[in-house]
């Protein structure tokens, strides 16, 4: 095996922007004042998930959905292949990992529709309760999924956070993807900023 391209950019910097933006909408859920920056935070994940979505069928090998998702009985055979001497390996996300992902974009639009509301002054104290248990759901599967991050790349020996950064993993030189994409990236980029900014209004 070698390195080898598997995310491409508009993957990386989709993740990279939700994880970031997950961090500020996080720290200033509390505060009045930072109000503004958080709803623009939100609004700049949920355009993320959206394209991420669409993505999903449309973007390289690696990025699609029908490549990550799989059954309860592969997560938890590849859960438990962990335990042994022959980890499963998976060129892309492996199956308890395409869990995590499908939980995360669902809990950012879960949680960021009910603050959208909230923000509008639309509905009652109930939405602002709704918003803060589905926001500490995701802050249980964010952990979770650094967990599996640092477990899979000591599993693997293999740095999966850099991977994220780089693009490149480990895999047969014919399982690389063809390119970086820069248009879809230049979208996601367009995208995010008008979530942030529909939002905040
Ligand atoms: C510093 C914190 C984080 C690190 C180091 C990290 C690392 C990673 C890594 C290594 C992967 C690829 C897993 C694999 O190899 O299969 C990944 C995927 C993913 N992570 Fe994170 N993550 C972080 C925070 C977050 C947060 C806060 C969110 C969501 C709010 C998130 C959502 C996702 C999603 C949706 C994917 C799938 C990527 C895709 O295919 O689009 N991550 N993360
Ligand atoms: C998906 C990303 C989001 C996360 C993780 C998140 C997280 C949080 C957290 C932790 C709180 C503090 C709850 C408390 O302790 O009272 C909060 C409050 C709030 N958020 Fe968000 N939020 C997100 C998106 C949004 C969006 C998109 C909006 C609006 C456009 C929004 C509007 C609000 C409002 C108005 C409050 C105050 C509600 C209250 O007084 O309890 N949030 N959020």
């Amino acid at each position: 095996m070698e390195r080898i391209l598997v995310w491409d950019f508009p993957t990386r910097l989709g993740h990279w922007l939700l994880a970031g933006s997950f961090v500020v909408a996080w720290l200033t859920g509390d505060s009045e004042e930072w109000r503004l920056v958080h709803a623009f935070a939100g609004g700049a994940m949920v355009a993320v998930v959206l394209f991420r979505v669409a993505w999903g069928f449309a973007g390289t090998t690696y990025a699609r959905f029908g490549q990550f998702v799989r059954g309860l009985s592969s997560a938890l055979s590849y859960l438990k292949s962990l335990l042994g001497h022959a980890p499963q390996h998976f060129t892309g996300h492996n199956p308890a990992g395409g869990w995590a992902i499908v939980l995360l974009l669902s809990l950012t639009l879960i949680t960021a529709v009910p603050g959208w509301l909230a923000y509008q002054e639309i509905g009652g104290e109930w939405l602002e309760e709704i918003h803060e248990a589905a926001a500490t759901v995701m802050l249980v599967v964010v952990l979770i999924h650094l967990a599996g991050v640092v477990v899979g790349s000591l599993a693997h020996r293999e740095n999966l956070a850099r991977a994220m950064v780089t693009g490149l993993k480990l895999g047969e030189a014919n399982e690389a993807i063809a390119g970086v994409k820069p248009l879809a990236a230049t979208t996601l980029i367009a995208c995010a900023a008008f979530g942030a900014w529909l939002f905040s209004r």
